[in-house]
């Protein structure tokens, strides 16, 4: 493990290897916020209590996460050339992310949404994926992978998940897969082309409509170069199955009281991907997930490691191999 993030600038800061590259490839959204204290139905016009511009996406977030957690997180999707876009790369460089791999599309609009929190906590969200963006991945900075340690990619964009991962393999990286709700024929497609999948509830459903969850991680990991793929479910636990392994096994959520639990996902997926990029055996990797998910939800924020690692002994009351 490393622990670059505690040292201070010495002398040796030379010879001091740098914190693993995490590239998360695919989807940054503008989020608008407002607070409000129900969800009108129109007609109507109301005042919001608050307001906030925050930065969505599920690779976007995951990126910010690595970053914070100790890691060299980097950003590789697509914005357009509009206000929304600027604010994006603005907001992702305020949180030191590598920003080669972000591209600003003539002409096209950025992912934005409208998000209205309610007085108990409800969302409702209305999305609107961006225009123009192009989906030719050409233009990717490839010969980075070569710096990293490991590779996320969500569905959002799966022209570049395949080509970017088809690299990573070639050069033998952990390569990951935030399995979001997305089309069928889409998951199908890209969770061969990973070696951890990890989905979210629905998102696993649409991966195997209609399945239990066991039956569907065993479809997972069947074929390619899938050799662990697991299922988020909130509050309750993590299951995951080994390719090899008949039965998944349960990593029980941490107990927290949730706050707002937007962005817990995304926020797993990169914590996951950076344990493997330090080198964690799958199941520490897991729990690092857990936790950064945990922090997430309970404070509305992302983590850094310290704190991270903190919660994580005194949970666990220093017995992690539990
Ligand atoms: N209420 C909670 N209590 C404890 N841990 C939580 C809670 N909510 C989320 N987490 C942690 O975050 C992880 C991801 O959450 P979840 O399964 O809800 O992801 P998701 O459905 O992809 O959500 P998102 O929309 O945020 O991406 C969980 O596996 C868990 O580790
Ligand atoms: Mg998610």
């Amino acid at each position: 493990m490393f622990h670059h993030a505690s040292h201070s600038y010495s002398v040796d800061v030379m010879t001091e290897p740098l914190p693993p590259l995490v590239i998360c490839l695919g989807n940054v959204v503008a989020d608008h916020v407002f607070r409000v204290d129900d969800v009108p139905q129109p007609p109507a016009k109301a005042q919001a209590r608050g307001y906030k511009l925050s930065i969505g996406g599920m690779a976007a977030n995951a990126a910010i996460a690595v970053q914070r957690l100790g890691g060299r997180g980097a950003f590789w999707g697509r914005i357009g050339d509009d206000p929304n876009g600027a604010l994006l790369a603005e907001g992702l460089r305020a949180e030191g992310i590598d920003l080669t791999g972000l591209h600003a599309v003539p002409g096209a609009r950025s992912p934005v949404s409208a998000v209205l929190v309610d007085r108990y906590g409800e969302r409702a969200i209305m999305g609107f994926r961006g225009e123009n963006l192009g989906i030719d991945p050409a233009w990717l900075p490839l010969h980075m992978l070569a710096g990293a340690r490991a590779l996320l990619c969500d569905p959002r964009w799966p022209e570049g998940a395949a080509v970017a991962l088809e690299a990573a393999e070639r050069l033998d990286l952990p390569t990951v897969l935030d399995g979001e709700r997305s089309e069928t024929r889409l998951l199908i497609d890209l969770v061969p082309r990973v070696r951890y999948a990890i989905f979210s509830a629905p998102g696993l459903n649409n991966f195997a409509p209609g399945q239990k969850p066991a039956e569907a991680l065993r479809r997972a990991v069947a074929d390619g170069l899938t050799r662990m793929a697991a299922v988020t479910r909130g509050e309750d636990s993590t299951l995951w199955l080994l390719r090899g392994e008949t039965r998944p096994r349960e990593m029980k959520a941490f107990r927290i009281e949730p706050r707002d639990t937007t962005g817990a996902g995304d926020v797993f997926h990169g914590a996951f991907a950076l344990g493997m990029a330090e080198g964690m055996d799958v199941e520490a990797a897991l729990r690092l997930g857990s936790a950064a998910g945990a922090l997430r939800a309970r404070d509305a924020a992302t983590a850094h490691r310290s704190e991270t690692e903190a919660f994580i002994a005194e949970q666990t009351g220093g017995a992690v191999g539990r």
